[in-house]
């Protein structure tokens, strides 16, 4: 790059910074951008559940705590700017966790008619219910939840709705709802979106472990999970204790979903390879970017982390539209996919029942 040029770079990077965009770098080219950073709501119209607002508080010893153990780390799994408060956690009320912010953009992404939209969406994942699990989770709006709610469909959310459909994504090509004993960890776990889901619809989990290197997700996942009475199954594992304790569960399926593509590639190598170490047979992402695996760099660029999984040895196993509907697809403006990778070598224990 000359002088010229490089000066043109800076500036287009100062500007992309300043207006929250993300230049995307697949090679070494400048090839796309797109809006990541943003500022959310979320629905006030229901009370928060009784002591919540006291203990969601910015200055909670216990979050102060957590902040201090984070930052002193010299840890590979560290979070990049983005995530820093600064940036994505702009995007955060830590008492509406579940508005539409950093961790789940409950609205943000439908635009107009938002509520036919999640018609369409609530009948879609209806249709796919063979095992009913839509009875045995529900949406009750808590911390802020954008709800919609129709005469002939159970009340929905983004939560909810994803939840499912991520989990009959699982039932389809790893046998979830039909496995039993075994543990999940999922890596970037948020404030507990899907950790609260799966023990509430799948039988058979024994344990599903949450790790983050945000301290923010960390405090509310272990509130939150508490909250839903599911911390029983569902634990929350501090960074700086996740590695041994992860040695000692040996989970059997990882899941990242919406969390590699916000990461530099050192974390997601270092996840990665922990994941090969621990002898993980399965990994589920799902990426921002429809089926491209790209990290988020520091300074806006982004790589390509297919080798990477490659060279731990973890190979497409799985890989689908996350709404199979191609009109149902089309007029939500849902471009996310699903994709599973295996591990060669590894054992995959099979289903209970299967031969
Ligand atoms: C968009 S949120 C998705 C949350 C959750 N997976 C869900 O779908 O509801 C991204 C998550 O990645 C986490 N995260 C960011 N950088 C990380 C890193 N280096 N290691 C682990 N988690 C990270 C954030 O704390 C956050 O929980």
């Amino acid at each position: 790059m000359n002088h010229y040029s490089s000066r043109i770079f800076l500036t287009v990077r100062y500007l992309v910074g300043l207006f929250g965009l993300t230049l995307t770098r697949t090679s070494t080219e400048l090839s796309s951008y797109r809006i990541h950073a943003g500022h959310g709501r979320h629905d006030d119209s229901r009370p928060l559940p009784a002591g919540s607002a006291g203990v969601l508080d910015d200055r909670n010893p216990e979050l102060a705590e957590l902040r201090t153990r984070y930052r002193r780390l010299d840890s590979p799994f560290k979070p990049g700017r983005f995530w820093r408060r600064s940036r994505r956690l702009r995007d955060l009320n830590l008492r509406y966790f579940r508005g539409d912010n950093a961790y789940v953009w409950q609205l943000r992404q439908l635009g107009d008619n938002a509520r036919l939209k999640f018609f369409l969406l609530t009948r879609y994942i209806s249709s796919l219910d063979t095992h009913k699990l839509l009875d045995r989770t529900s949406e009750d709006g808590a911390f802020g939840c954008w709800t919609f709610d129709f005469e002939s469909l159970p009340t929905a959310s983004r939560d909810l709705l994803d939840s499912i459909n991520e989990i009959y994504f699982l039932e389809r090509h790893w046998g979830l709802l039909s496995r039993e004993d075994f543990t999940v960890v999922d890596i970037g776990a948020g404030y507990g979106r899907l950790a609260h889901r799966m023990v509430e619809c799948v039988p058979g989990l024994t344990r599903y472990l949450c790790v983050d290197s945000i301290p923010e997700s960390t405090f509310l996942s272990e509130h939150y999970l508490r909250y839903r009475k599911v911390d029983g199954k569902a634990t929350v594992l501090p960074l700086d204790v996740m590695e041994d304790r992860l040695a000692t569960e040996r989970p059997d399926l990882a899941v990242n979903i919406h969390s590699f593509s916000e990461m530099p590639i050192s974390a997601i190598e270092a996840w990665i390879g922990l994941l090969a170490r621990l002898g993980v047979p399965a990994l589920m992402i799902v990426p921002n970017e429809g089926d491209r695996l790209l990290s988020l760099e520091d300074d806006y660029l982004r790589f390509d982390f297919t080798p990477v999984l490659r060279q731990h040895g973890y190979v497409l196993a799985a890989r689908e539209p996350t709404v199979a509907d191609p009109d149902v697809r089309d007029l939500v403006g849902v471009g996310d996919w699903f994709m599973l990778f295996t591990r060669e070598g590894a054992q995959q224990a099979p289903p209970s029942g299967a031969s």
